[in-house]
C-alpha cells in the first residue's frame, strides 16, 4: 500500500485545501448546499453541510477511502476475520445485536448461537430480579443494582441507563462505582442495604485491579453486615471471559455471564456487559437498543460512500485532523439525558485510534486519532464555547439533538433548539469586522474605541459542525448514535492504518503502579526510581507535604 502522504489522493486533497472559499461563500453560491450534503440512516439525519468541504472534497475523500481499500476491510470485520492483528482476534461486537438467525464464523465457530443463548440468560434473570423472585439473603427483594467495572464496563452500562432514563423499571436503583478511590465505594455503601443490594461486577479480563479491590470490598461489607460467604451467590453476579478467575473469586458459576475475545472493551455494552441496562430498562427495550445498532450496522455494510453515515463523518473528522491539523473534536449533546455520550466517546475513539504505528509496524506520518472531548449544551456555551468560537485552534464540532423532549415543557426545548441551531451557524459565519463595527454604531465609545472593541469582536467563522437530530431519543436511536460513533472510528483507523482495537498504550502504567504499590505496601526503598517518582513515594509515606 503506497504510503498515504505520498499518494496523489492525499497530494490533491492537500492542494484542495488552498482553495477552498469560506462556508459563507459556499452557502451563498449553493441554494442545494443543505439539501446535498444532509442525509437519513436508521432514525438519524445527519446534516453535514456546515463543513469545509465541496462535492469535489467529498469525491476526494471517498477516493482516498477507495484507494485505503475501505470497503474491503469493513467487509473483513463483519465476516469475523483476525483484523485485530496484534491480539490476532476478531472484531465482531455487531455479532452481539444481529439477527438469531445469522451464521457468524469466528474462529472457527459459529458464534450466533452463544450470543442469543447468553440474551437469553439475561433475559431470564432480569425477569427473576424485576419480579422479586429473586431473594437475598433475608428472604426480601433486591431492590439496588451496583454496578462494578471501569472502562467499557463502566462507561457503557453507565452512560446508556442514563441516556435512557425515561424507561427504567420503577422501584430498582442503580449505582456505578469505577474508580478504586475509596471514596466512589465508600459513598455508594453508605446508601445501600445489604439484604436488598446486588453487586454485578463486570470485568472481561477479570484482572483489572480497580474492579477487583472494589468487589472485594463489596464482599467485606456484605459479610460485615452479617451475610455469610453462602450467602454471596445470591448478591453477586459477574460478566467476565475470564469464567476461571471468577469461579476463583468465588462467583457462582450459574451467576457468571460471558463475553468474548472477539469484543473488545470499549465496544462490549451489547453484550451481558450491558447487564445494568437491561435491570433498568428491561429485555424488551434492550433488545430495541441492540436493534437500533444492528440496523446502522446494515447500513454502513452497504450504503455507497456517498450515502453512509459513518463513513462520510469518519472522513470528514480525518479531512481536519489531517489538514487542518485539528487536534480534538467536541461532541455537544443538546440533550440533558445524553451528558455521559461524550465520555463514553472519548475511550470509544481515543483508547481505538490513539496509536502511532501502522499494522505492519511502521511509525506514522501523519497524525491520527483527535482528542475527543465536550459535554451537554447550552451548559458548554457558558464555558468553553468562547474558544471554539475565537480561539487559535480550529475544533470539528457534532451537534446531537433529538426533535422531541421526553419533558416538552413550557419554551424549553424551543430554546434548547435555538441555541443549537445558533452556535452551529455562528461558528460557520462568523461576524466580520464590519459587521462588528456596525454593531457598536450607537454606543457611547469614541471612534478609536470601536474600532479597537470591532476588532476584539471579529469572528473568523468557517468552523465546521455536524448536526445530528433524531426524532426523540429512544433505545432503538440511542442504538444507532452510538453504533454510528463505533464505525466512524473504524473508518479513521481503517483509513490510517493502524490498529483501532488493541490498546498497548495502558500496559505500561498499570505495570509501574504495580511496582510503585509493591514498594509502598512493604515498605521497599524506592531510591532505584527517578527523583520525582522516589519523592512522590516518600511523601506518600510520610502522608504530609
Ligand atoms: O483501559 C484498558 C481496559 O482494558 C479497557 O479497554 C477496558 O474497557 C477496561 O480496561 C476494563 O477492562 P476489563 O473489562 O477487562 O476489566
Amino acid at each position: 500500500m503506497t504510503l498515504l502522504t505520498q499518494s496523489s489522493t492525499w497530494q490533491a486533497l492537500s492542494a484542495h485545501r488552498k482553495n477552498l472559499p469560506h462556508m459563507r461563500e459556499l452557502f451563498a453560491t449553493d441554494a442545494a448546499r443543505f439539501k446535498n450534503m444532509s442525509l437519513s440512516a436508521c432514525g438519524l439525519f445527519l446534516d453535514y453541510s456546515k463543513n469545509r468541504a465541496t462535492a469535489e472534497t467529498l469525491e476526494l475523500l471517498f477516493t482516498l477511502a477507495n484507494d485505503r481499500k475501505l470497503e474491503a476491510k469493513i467487509k473483513a470485520m463483519f465476516a469475523g476475520e483476525m483484523i485485530n492483528t496484534t491480539e490476532k482476534r476478531a472484531v465482531l461486537h455487531t455479532a452481539l445485536r444481529s439477527n438469531a438467525s445469522q451464521s457468524i464464523i469466528a474462529e472457527g465457530q459459529d458464534i450466533v448461537p452463544e450470543v442469543q443463548q447468553t440474551l437469553d440468560k439475561m433475559q431470564e434473570f432480569v425477569e427473576t430480579i424485576t419480579s422479586g423472585q429473586w431473594k437475598g439473603y433475608t428472604g426480601k427483594a433486591i431492590t439496588d443494582i451496583v454496578s462494578i467495572g471501569i472502562g467499557g464496563s463502566f462507561l457503557g452500562p453507565k452512560v446508556v441507563s442514563q441516556a435512557l432514563r425515561p424507561y427504567w423499571n420503577q422501584g430498582l436503583n442503580c449505582h456505578f462505582v469505577a474508580n478504586v478511590d475509596g471514596t466512589s465505594i465508600s459513598e455508594k455503601l453508605k446508601l445501600l442495604d445489604p439484604e436488598t443490594t446486588l453487586f454485578i461486577m463486570s470485568s472481561k479480563s477479570f484482572g483489572t485491579q480497580e474492579t477487583l479491590t472494589n468487589t472485594l470490598t463489596a464482599k467485606a461489607w456484605f459479610l460485615a453486615k452479617g451475610g455469610l460467604q453462602s450467602d454471596v451467590a445470591k448478591h453477586f453476579v459477574a460478566v467476565t471471559s475470564n469464567v476461571t478467575k471468577a469461579t476463583e473469586f468465588g462467583i457462582d458459576t450459574d451467576n457468571i455471564f460471558p463475553m468474548w475475545d472477539w469484543v473488545g472493551g470499549r465496544y462490549s455494552l451489547w453484550s451481558a456487559i450491558g447487564l445494568p441496562i437491561a435491570l433498568l430498562i428491561g429485555m424488551d427495550n434492550f433488545r430495541a437498543l441492540l436493534n437500533g445498532a444492528h440496523q446502522m450496522d446494515e447500513h454502513f455494510a452497504n450504503a455507497p460512500l456517498a450515502e453512509n453515515m459513518p463513513i462520510i463523518m469518519g472522513l470528514l473528522s480525518l479531512w481536519y485532523g489531517n489538514f487542518f491539523n485539528a487536534q480534538s473534536h467536541v461532541v455537544l449533546t443538546y440533550d440533558h439525558y445524553l451528558r455521559g455520550l461524550p465520555a463514553y466517546f472519548q475511550q470509544l475513539d481515543m483508547e481505538s485510534n490513539g496509536k502511532s504505528v501502522t499494522l505492519d509496524g511502521t511509525d506514522v506520518d501523519y497524525s491520527t486519532g483527535p482528542v475527543i472531548w465536550g459535554g451537554e449544551g447550552t451548559n458548554g456555551q457558558h464555558a468553553y464555547h468562547q474558544l471554539i468560537h475565537q480561539g487559535t485552534a480550529l475544533i470539528p464540532a457534532d451537534f446531537i439533538m433529538p426533535l422531541q423532549s421526553h419533558n416538552p415543557i413550557g419554551v424549553h426545548h424551543d430554546q434548547l433548539a435555538s441555541n443549537c441551531f445558533g452556535q452551529t451557524q455562528a461558528l460557520m459565519q462568523g461576524r466580520t469586522f464590519e459587521e462588528a463595527l456596525a454593531e457598536l454604531v450607537n454606543s457611547s465609545l469614541t471612534d478609536e474605541e470601536k474600532q479597537l472593541i470591532a476588532k476584539h469582536k471579529v469572528m473568523p467563522g468557517n468552523k465546521p459542525s455536524n448536526t445530528l437530530l433524531m426524532n426523540k431519543l429512544t433505545p432503538e436511536t440511542l442504538g444507532a448514535l452510538i453504533a454510528l460513533y463505533e464505525h466512524r472510528t473504524f473508518v479513521q483507523g481503517a483509513i490510517w492504518d493502524i490498529n483501532s482495537f488493541d490498546q498497548w498504550g495502558v500496559e505500561l502504567g498499570k505495570n509501574l503502579g504495580n511496582d510503585v504499590l509493591a514498594r509502598i505496601s512493604a515498605e521497599q526503598d524506592s531510591s532505584a526510581l527517578d527523583a520525582s517518582s522516589n519523592g512522590l513515594i516518600n511523601l506518600y509515606r510520610q502522608g504530609a507535604i
